[in-house]
Parts: structure tokens; sequence; C-alpha cells
């Protein structure tokens, strides 16, 4: 199970690099703003005491990350990493206009992040899954890194179920986004890209089954929008 016709790493990382000026622009725009509701219920999944040392795969310019890093005290800290060199670029940009003292970035790949095992108290992840050319290893390295009793948090789009919304965002999401991504960001198509990834992803019942495969427990499934973004919480095991 990975993304649209599996595209490769570097193609994915490459389109990111192009259209990474524009990212922030064109989240607020097609979102209608609601990304950053939906970013605050991913956070308040894995920070709980405030003090975790906390992981955000392919954070893009940092908007979980820095979200995350609000509600951390100060023992607490995020580490963000992107495999998109202008992303963890714009990141810093993010990080050092705000002062953002309690995030870190690096460039890296989340299929092999540098990190030992058991290092996490939560691993979170927000808008990827539909990008990883490999969604199982992608979950194996989460758990790998997660301490036991660690939380996973992953926030991702669907296709929404039928009905109604689902006519209503076929015509938005699969029609009209390409060409506001045309339009804005000068890249019709990454954002047929983004459309496709949607539309051809898995329901969300199969990554919360990937998830216990992959040795996750407590699996749970949020829906938003009708399910066109959905939530899945999942605790490692204590024993693990
Ligand atoms: C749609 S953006 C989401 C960015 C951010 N998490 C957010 O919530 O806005 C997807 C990001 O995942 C990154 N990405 C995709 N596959 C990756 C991988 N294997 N390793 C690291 N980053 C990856 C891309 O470079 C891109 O910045």
């Amino acid at each position: 199970m990975g993304s649209v016709d599996n595209p490769s790493n570097d193609n994915v990382r490459r389109m990111f690099d192009r259209i990474a000026g524009r990212y922030d622009l064109l989240n607020r725009v097609i979102s209608f703003r609601l990304d950053a509701w939906w970013r605050k219920k991913a956070v308040s999944a894995v920070v709980k005491s405030g003090h975790e040392k906390i992981l955000d795969l392919g954070t893009g310019t940092g908007d979980l990350t820095f979200a995350a890093g609000k509600s951390l005290h100060v023992q607490g800290k995020v580490v963000a990493l992107d495999f998109s060199f202008k992303m963890i670029q714009l990141a810093r940009v993010k990080q050092h206009n705000r002062k953002s003292s309690r995030t870190e970035f690096l460039q890296a790949n989340a299929l092999m992040p540098p990190f030992r095992d058991h290092v996490f108290d939560g691993v979170m992840t927000g808008f990827v899954l539909r990008n990883v050319s490999d969604l199982r290893l992608f979950f194996v390295q989460a758990f790998r890194v997660l301490k036991p009793g660690g939380r996973m948090a992953s926030l991702d789009m669907f296709p929404p179920s039928k009905g109604l919304f689902a006519t209503l965002y076929a015509f938005y999401f699969y029609r009209f986004m390409p060409l506001i991504g045309g339009f804005l960001a000068r890249d019709r198509h990454a954002y047929q890209y983004l459309s496709d990834s949607v539309r051809q992803f898995v329901p969300p019942e199969k990554v919360s089954e990937l998830l216990e495969q992959c040795g996750f427990e407590q699996v749970t499934l949020q829906r938003f929008l009708f399910g066109a973004v959905c939530l899945h919480v999942a605790n490692k095991p204590n024993q693990k």
C-alpha cells in the first residue's frame, strides 16, 4: 500500500521543492483555514504533559511542528524532518521569525529516520501518507523510534464517503483545486498529482489495519468534513 502509482521518492521530493514557496498560501486557500484546527486536534493527541519529545515526519514548512511547539513546556521538544530541502529551508526561516526554541528541523527521509529505537514520546505526521513510496515502512519506522507507551497521530486526506458532500467535494477538489494550484503556485501538474493522490488513496480503515499490522494498538479514527480528512491515533504497547 503506498502512494499513487508509487511515485519515486525523488519525484515527490522534487515536486515539493518546486511548490514549497507557495505551499502555505495554497494550504490556507484550499482548506479554508480549517487545517489549523485539524492540526490542533493532532497535536492534542500526542502532547499530554507538555514535556514530551515529539517527532514530526514530513514536516513541510513546519506548521504541525509549530502547533506542537506552542503546547510544550521548556523540557519538551519537537524534532521535525522532511526530505525536501526547500521545505526545511522555509521551516527554518519561520522558526527564526517565531523565535521557536522548542523546535528543530532536519533534512532526512522518513523511511530511514536517523534516530535510535525508542527515543520519542510521540510521533505525528500531517498530509504525508499519500506521498510516501512505502507506507508500511513509514509506520514500521514510526513504531521503532517511539518509546513503549508512546503515541502516533496521523492527519491526512481521504476520498470522502458517498453522498452529496462527496459529489461537491469531487468537483472542488478533483477539478477546481488543480486550477487554483496552477494559478497560485504556477504548477498545475503538482496540484493535479495531489488531487489524484487523494482520489486514488485507500480508505481510512485500511490505514487503521496497517497500523495494527505494524504493531500499534488502540487505533482510533476520527473523521472531519464527512471523512475528507481523518485523524488516526495509535499507541505503541508498553511491553514492546
Ligand atoms: C503535503 S506536505 C505536508 C507538510 C506538512 N506536514 C503539513 O502538515 O503541512 C507532504 C510533505 O511530506 C514530505 N515527504 C514525503 N515523503 C517523505 C519522506 N519519505 N521523507 C521525508 N519527507 C517526506 C514532502 O517533502 C512534503 O513536504
